[in-house]
């Protein structure tokens, strides 16, 4: 049973049965709009124009984007392309990858924001739908990508799917971490700690803080009616992250490549409802 307009102990509200319907309402068109841009994602685009297709499609939907104005940030999506971790702004200069790296200076960039053949990207939507946050994010490829970059992709995926599949009331958020960074750290990979998930609903952030790592049993216990995101960053090299001069693009320290994928979930009496689910069930690029 879920009670009326509580909130736990850490903060964290517990929403009623009818406000799943809103969070599904909002978070579909999320991934309708990641669903719909796959087309639209290839050497030679972009992410300036990836970014205007987006906000002409939340705008369609007579929704509103949740990032715009968000602190200050301008734009209807992040767009990380390579060695950015997050938190990308779409039309900025692409920043230089460990290959492309003349100078040591973490300032080069590449000369402007076309993707090329190989890039891999994360694009990350927030659209509000009568008052309700859907905020989702998924990896895509430009042309194609090399083996290393596949594999980083598709870990990143199966560690958000073991998070999701630690989401049940009784369990904790430590739980939802430590199968996160379990996995990934099973494939030899490394798990960002300066990012993490977030409660949502009738807000963008709210408590918790959803770490993608950390110990079993750790942390407030889930409950039934809890809206958040879980949404793991994940590193070839080393988890440390920086963040540019532009006081939003965060990169990967040792600029490693990195990747991201995130959905917004509820948990129900018995489980997780997957408010982000690809409409198109598309949600991961090389699977369709
Ligand atoms: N959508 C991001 C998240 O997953 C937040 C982006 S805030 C912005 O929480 F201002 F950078 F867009
Ligand atoms: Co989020
Ligand atoms: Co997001």
């Amino acid at each position: 049973m879920i009670g009326k307009g509580r909130q736990t102990r850490d903060g964290i509200r517990i929403y009623q049965e009818a406000d799943f319907a809103g969070m599904h309402t909002a978070g579909a068109l999320a991934a309708r709009i990641l669903d719909e841009i796959a087309e639209h994602v290839f050497p030679g685009q972009t992410t300036g124009e990836i970014d205007r297709l987006i906000e002409e499609k939340v705008d369609a939907a007579g929704a509103t984007s949740a990032t715009i104005g968000y602190r200050g940030y301008k734009h209807a999506s992040c767009i990380s392309v390579n060695n950015v971790v997050c938190h990308g702004i779409p039309g900025a200069p692409i920043p230089k990858s460990k290959d492309e790296t003349i100078s040591k200076d973490l300032e080069k960039r590449r000369a402007d924001d076309v993707l090329k053949d190989g890039d891999i990207l994360n694009i990350d939507v927030t659209v509000i739908v009568d008052g309700w946050f859907g905020d989702t994010s998924r990896m895509y490829v430009a042309g194609r990508a090399d083996k290393k970059a596949e594999r980083l992709i598709q870990v990143t995926h199966d560690s958000l799917m073991k998070g999701i599949e630690a989401v049940k009331p009784g369990n904790t958020f430590g739980d939802i971490g430590h199968a996160i960074q379990t996995y990934v750290e099973s494939h030899r990979m490394s798990v960002v700690r300066d990012f993490c998930g977030h409660g949502l609903g009738r807000v963008f952030h709210s408590p918790p803080n959803v770490l993608h790592y950390g110990r079993a049993g750790s942390g407030p216990r889930l409950e039934e009616g809890m809206f958040f995101t879980i949404e793991p960053m994940v590193n070839l090299g080393r988890p440390e992250t920086v963040v540019l001069a532009d006081e939003w693009t965060a990169v990967t320290r040792d600029r490693s490549l990195t990747a991201q994928f995130e959905h917004s979930v509820g948990v129900t009496a018995t489980g997780v409802d997957i408010f982000t689910r690809s409409p198109a069930g598309k949600f991961h690029p090389t699977q369709g």
